[in-house]
């Protein structure tokens, strides 16, 4: 048989692969609350405008408050033939309240209903994001506050570059974090206008009023264009731009810390509530976390660009091809909420092996900068003349396997006259990263500025 929402033009039903490629439920049903809520507030402003009458109001809202519970308890039976949880909610409604129910779709459409309660649901996810990365810089925090003056090395190339603090470390990630945040907060400011009332992509003949439901609904204001508003993915897209970004970053402290629980590196360990061990090899402790943490931007990504080429090269307004969105934002949803979630736990938790990470501060020539910048500042030398007799100085040190601080004054002397025993008190780490007052430097007092600065904000 035909469908009772749409089968009027039409003799057969579908065949059954047709309701297979066609139906949505099977995913959209995550939409209940929002399409209720929507149709809810389109009643209410329907029987406001005397467009239906205050009876058929009443008796719609008592019925989708029903469906709601009966939805919620589990006991609501979705149905594919009725492809979407627009038509399955319509079509239980008709079966509590009879003829009535059949003046709820007036002024409306699927297009813009779909519209609608997608984007309350992103709005309501993007909500959550927000909280999640409070969360989380508050762990990063935490982390910095205690380890301002703990010292590591600081790589580039993954090579030892110059010592840096562990603290300076942890809020480059809160910055990172800091920046997903106010994207999001950005995002919701753009989606924050209602689709309901653009109807199918012309708008409708009936004097509704948008204004009203965008109110109800909490939205700041009605969307402008009705063509627009049907055929517009974009706040979804930001949404999994926003996400895709976030879990680079995540990614990248994953990474990090991947590397840094090897027994090579020993910079941090993970809580045992945050690792796993092997089945075969007693001594392991895995971090997989952290891996799945990496792993997890593969997904967020590929969401991103599924999205983006599902809404490339679409006509104006809505096609089909739409119905495809909400599974990859679901996914991306929640894999992000799941990685955010580890990191935070695994930040908390971790603890840091001060001394092995001073220990590698200090190795691989760190403070040859600093041994540079003496020559400059004491001696009066160029940059560029400090930099190459520094450069010697630690082909030196190389060729006898010591630090440069264990090297004696008068080989140091043989290198440059000027040297004096004052050049000792720089190279030590600790010297070093004190010296790095700069404005967003890794001097401890500047990382503990820049912790009161964001603690502020968080
Ligand atoms: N299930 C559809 C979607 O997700 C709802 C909108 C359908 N509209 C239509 N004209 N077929 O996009």
């Amino acid at each position: 048989s035909s469908n009772q929402m749409w089968g009027g033009r039409f003799a057969a039903g579908p065949s059954a692969i047709m309701e297979e490629i066609n139906a949505s439920i099977g995913f959209d049903k995550k939409l209940y609350a929002q399409d209720i809520a929507g149709s809810i507030a389109h009643a209410t402003m329907l029987a406001a405008q005397g467009i239906i009458t205050e009876a058929d109001r009443d008796q719609i809202i008592s019925g989708l408050k029903q469906i709601e519970s009966e939805i919620e308890s589990g006991k609501f039976e979705f149905s594919r033939k009725l492809e979407d949880i627009h038509m399955n909610v319509e079509s239980r409604l008709a079966t509590l309240i009879g003829p009535a129910a059949g003046r709820l779709h007036t002024a409306r459409s699927r297009n813009d209903q779909v519209a609608l309660d997608f984007r309350l649901w992103v709005k309501a996810e993007m909500q959550k994001t927000e909280k999640m990365l409070t969360g989380l810089i508050a762990a990063f925090l935490d982390k910095a506050e205690r380890h301002a003056a703990t010292v590591m090395p600081g790589f580039t190339h993954l090579q030892t570059a110059q010592p840096v603090t562990f603290g300076h470390h942890c809020m480059a990630y809160v910055e990172m974090f800091g920046r997903d945040r106010s994207r999001v907060r950005h995002a919701i400011e753009h989606l924050d206008e209602s689709p309901i009332g653009a109807a199918a992509l012309a708008g409708t003949p009936y004097p509704i009023d948008r204004h009203m439901t965008a109110k109800a609904l909490g939205f700041r204001e009605p969307t402008r264009n009705s063509i627009d508003t049907v055929s517009d993915r974009d706040f979804a897209l930001e949404f999994l731009s926003i996400a895709a970004i976030c879990a680079v970053h995540l990614s990248r402290f994953a990474e990090e810390i991947v590397i840094w629980t090897t027994p090579q590196f020993g910079f941090v360990r993970l809580s045992d509530a945050f690792s796993t061990g092997s089945s075969i090899m007693p001594q392991k402790k895995n971090p997989d976390a952290a891996e799945l943490v990496r792993a997890k931007t593969g997904r967020i990504n590929g969401s991103l660009i599924a999205l983006l080429t599902i809404m490339k090269g679409l006509p104006l307004a809505y096609s089909k091809d739409m119905q495809e969105d909400k599974e990859q934002v679901f996914d991306a949803a929640e894999n992000l909420e799941l990685a955010l979630a580890a990191m935070t736990g695994m930040v908390a938790d971790m603890t840091v092996n001060e001394a092995k990470m001073k220990q590698a501060a200090g190795s691989g020539y760190s403070t040859a900068t600093d041994l540079a910048d003496w020559l400059v500042r004491t001696v009066g030398l160029p940059f560029r003349d400090a930099h190459h007799v520094t450069g010697r100085v630690v082909a030196l040190a190389e060729s006898k396997g010591c630090d440069l601080a264990d090297l004696p004054l008068e080989e140091l002397k043989a290198i440059h006259p000027e040297i004096t025993e004052a050049v000792y008190d720089v190279v030590t780490v600790e010297a070093s990263v004190a010296s790095r007052k700069s404005f967003g430097g890794t001097a401890p007092d500047e990382v503990r500025k820049q912790i009161a600065w964001w603690r502020a904000r968080n």
